[in-house]
């Protein structure tokens, strides 16, 4: 018997999971869909099918892939879950089998040795497959049209264990770049890895790194990979003890691990910053200026010592978009700069400029709430080179989520285009796509997509254009 949700934050309000799957055709629409918009935006993110128990935090729960499909105008909506081992075994069970990682060895004994994989977290477009994507393990294959799952994608069978959840696709080149970092028995390491825009691997390399933390995004320049290490330590051996898995531990500082796109483990220069008790959870982007690179973070400051991440349900830290510029001549940081004080999460940038000079960023960001980097009531746009904002200010109980940008065409200028973003409307338990003017995000939405039921707190999204 499915028994009522335990208490917890992360299970109320927005964060609720849906249960039903379903498609939508027609949804109403406020307003008029740019005629430009044709094509499919998927978002992921976690909706537990089950809940082990009170100690459920998102990072465990099961993916879910929300698509709105438009053409000509029209707009319809489809909802699949995931179909992971976990997800199947579930089923099955009609119940919740796998604990999370706050109660490390409660699960099941029928799944005991078993990985719990969620595909909760991205959503990418790569060799023309669909992949949902969690850092703890390998892609899933969805089938682009049904949300279908097709199953653990085979072509990074030579891969180890786990890929990123944020692996960067050069615009130029095509080529996927990521890595693995979510290994238990090594974890003195990462691997690099590429495959060309074929998806065939192309590089795999073995990185040392100083130690293992939480390092769920990076960044790439046009010829260099950037991983950002920040002191929230990983360790498996204190959570086989029963602790906690992330310990912050400030005195270790930050490192920052750049690496030539064609290089290996022997060409990496290791920056390290004591001073850096900080933590980014996403970059925003990189690039290269001569010998310079620019790294946009958005990042979390002045983190009080003692604090554990993730292990109570509202640890969160205010991040403000902040930039690193290292010079590689002398291997060191030149500037740390925060650029605005406005707190906020989730970056994009017009993926076409990613790993090159980009000037327009975007953020979700909090205004009227104390829960940092969960709940947003805000849309920004900073134009980096005129140093201006612009803020569509959703208000208190509307709450944004990561915003995507779409060009207007495939020719349009960095910026022109479209900013989609799903808004849960707390007081109607129900969601909205709003799609604002990307150049002038401050404007009323140009179109509202009234979505008939709740799409919960979510991760990462994705614009694929029709002619795909
Ligand atoms: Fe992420």
């Amino acid at each position: 018997m499915t028994k009522p949700l335990p208490q917890n934050k992360l299970l109320e309000g927005i964060f609720k999971p849906w249960s039903a799957e379903s498609t939508i055709n027609d949804l109403i629409v406020i307003g008029e869909i740019p005629r430009e918009l044709n094509g499919t935006f998927f978002r992921n993110g976690p909706n537990p099918q089950y809940v082990f128990s009170d100690k459920y935090h998102f990072f465990g729960g099961d993916g879910m892939i929300h698509a709105l499909n438009f053409k000509d105008g029209q707009v319809s909506y489809k909802n699949r879950w995931v179909r992971t081992n976990k997800f199947n075994l579930e089923r099955e069970a009609r119940r919740s089998l796998f604990a999370g990682f706050r109660e490390f060895g409660k699960s099941d004994p029928s799944v005991q040795n078993m990985r719990a994989e969620t595909a909760n977290t991205n959503i990418i477009n790569h060799g023309g497959k669909l992949l949902a994507l969690q850092e703890a393990s390998l892609p899933y294959e969805i089938n682009i049209d049904t949300l279908e799952t097709i199953g653990v994608t085979s072509y990074f069978e030579a891969l180890r264990n786990s890929m990123t959840a944020h692996p960067k696709i050069d615009p130029v080149t095509g080529e996927l770049i990521s890595y693995s970092y979510i290994n238990p028995i090594e974890t003195e390491y990462i691997y690099y890895y590429v495959a060309d825009k074929n998806r065939n691997i192309t590089k795999c390399e073995r990185i040392n790194i100083p130690y293992l933390s939480l390092l769920h995004d990076f960044a790439i320049t046009k010829d260099y990979v950037i991983f950002p290490l920040f002191p929230l330590v990983m360790s498996y051996q204190r959570m086989f003890n029963g602790e906690d898995l992330y310990k912050w531990e400030p005195e270790r500082g930050s490192y920052f691990g750049i690496i030539p796109r064609n290089g290996n483990n022997n060409d990496v220069i290791w920056i390290h910053v004591p001073e850096a008790n900080c933590l980014s959870i996403h970059t925003v982007a990189a690039y290269q200026e001569g010998d310079l690179i620019i790294l946009d973070t958005m990042l979390a400051d002045n983190i009080p010592a003692g604090a554990n991440g993730f292990t109570a349900d509202a640890d969160s830290f205010p991040n403000y978009l902040t930039r690193w510029i290292f010079d590689l001549k002398s291997q060191s940081l030149l500037s740390k700069t925060v650029l605005d004080d406005m707190a906020g999460e989730f970056p994009r940038i017009d993926d076409r400029f990613m790993g090159i000079k980009y000037r327009h960023v975007y953020i979700a960001a909090t205004l009227h709430s104390d829960w940092f980097g969960y709940i947003f009531d805000a849309i920004v746009h900073y134009d980096l080179i005129s140093n201006k904002k612009q803020v569509h200010d959703f208000g208190a109980g509307n709450m944004p989520a990561e915003p995507i940008f779409v060009p207007r065409n495939s020719t349009a200028s960095e910026g022109d285009g479209f900013l989609l973003t799903y808004v849960y409307r707390e007081k109607e338990d129900r969601s909205d796509l709003v799609i604002l003017d990307a150049l002038n995000v401050d404007h009323d939405p140009l179109a509202i997509i009234q979505i008939p039921h709740r799409v919960p707190f979510g991760f990462h999204g994705l614009w694929v254009p029709l002619n795909l």
